[in-house]
């Protein structure tokens, strides 16, 4: 029997790649002709996939779009609803990962971890001590979003003893922490400012230039949601004049392009949107995107459609 077609939207971790291709053909998005694009019946991608209204019109016999990651902020999830096409994503099995390296990021900014590294490794040390660094236990966590990898953050910040708040849209009833309905009060207390939401338009740019002043001068801001969510030109402008401390970034507005006055930054510690990059959760996370396109393919219930998508 000739395999299933499917549309592979975007990279995809090899785990993924290699469950796929053993029951499906396989075509890559940059090389798919109309003739191709006509007989896809799923389309699968990462996180940072833009699956739009243009491309589903080229994918007539399209029936459900997988993504391997949690976010599915590039995915227009209204016209997928409107063809009747379900969209899943992979919630959950990354927390972990995403927390731990929200955590990692904290630590790393406010103990200068990376300049300590390059000043040690440099014979800096011959010369004199390193400077002094910012405390982290017992300070204050401001963070922006207490969904699934939000909560799993407080867990891991409440064993550094810090003072936790939260701001969402709603106050949650099964979370303990107080919550702060203004953003800018949010930041205004916080010493260090981290950003867990969803991209996409609604929370564009949450993150403004009046966000990064009231965090102010001695305090950071941590990013491991969507590049989206910060204005990206406004935080360079606050790090370059001072008036917040420092960053943390896994995600950028273009990624993989990070602006190169981000990268000249002292006060700013980058990393390359790793936060679910373990084998372990890669792997876990492949296994789910491969279980709803199976349950799909077998008429079954899907395991994780995204919200929208939920009967
Ligand atoms: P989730 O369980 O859906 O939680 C999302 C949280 O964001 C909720 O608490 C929600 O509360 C809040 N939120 C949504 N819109 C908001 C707004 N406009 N203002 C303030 N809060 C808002 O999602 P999750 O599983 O924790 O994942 C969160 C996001 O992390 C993903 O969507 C993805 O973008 C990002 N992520 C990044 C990486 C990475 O590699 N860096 C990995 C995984 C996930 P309300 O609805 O009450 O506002
Ligand atoms: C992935 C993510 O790195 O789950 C998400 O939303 O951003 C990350 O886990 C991304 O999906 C890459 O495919």
């Amino acid at each position: 029997m000739d395999k299933i077609d499917i549309l592979q939207a975007s990279r995809i971790p090899p785990f993924l790649s290699e469950g796929l291709k053993a029951r499906f053909e396989v075509h890559a998005r940059e090389s798919a002709d109309p003739q191709v694009l006509a007989r896809v019946r799923a389309i699968v991608g990462g996180g940072e996939a833009r699956i739009d209204q243009a491309l589903m019109d080229q994918c007539p016999k399209l029936e459900v779009i997988t993504i391997c990651g949690v976010g599915y902020d590039g995915v227009d999830v209204q016209a997928a609803k409107a063809r009747g096409v379900p969209v899943t994503h992979t919630p959950d099995v990354l927390n972990d990962d995403v927390a731990d390296l929200g955590l990692a990021l904290l630590l790393s900014v406010a103990r200068n971890i990376p300049a300590a590294d390059r000043f040690t490794r440099q014979g800096e040390w011959e010369k004199g001590p390193f400077p002094l660094t910012r405390k982290l236990t017992g300070s204050r966590l401001g963070i922006v979003g207490m969904g699934r990898i939000g909560q799993a953050i407080a867990r891991r910040a409440a064993a550094f003893e810090m003072d936790i708040r939260y701001h969402t849209r709603t106050a949650r009833n099964d979370v303990t922490h107080a919550h702060e309905p203004s953003l800018l009060a949010l930041a205004a207390w916080s010493d260090f400012l981290l950003v867990i939401t969803p991209g996409g338009a609604a929370t564009r740019h949450l993150i403004s230039a009046e966000v990064l002043q009231a965090l102010g001068p001695q305090s950071y801001l941590i990013n491991v949601a969507r590049g989206s969510v910060v204005d990206e030109q406004a935080l360079i402008r606050a790090l370059q004049q001072g008036l917040i401390a420092g960053a943390g970034l896994d995600v950028y507005e273009d990624e993989p392009r990070v602006p190169a006055a981000l990268r000249y930054l002292p006060n700013v510690v980058l990393t390359p949107h790793m936060a679910s990059g373990t084998a372990q959760t890669r792997g876990a996370m492949s296994d789910l995107t491969l279980a709803n396109l199976q349950a799909h393919f077998d008429g079954q219930a899907l395991p994780t459609p995204v919200p929208e998508c939920r009967a």
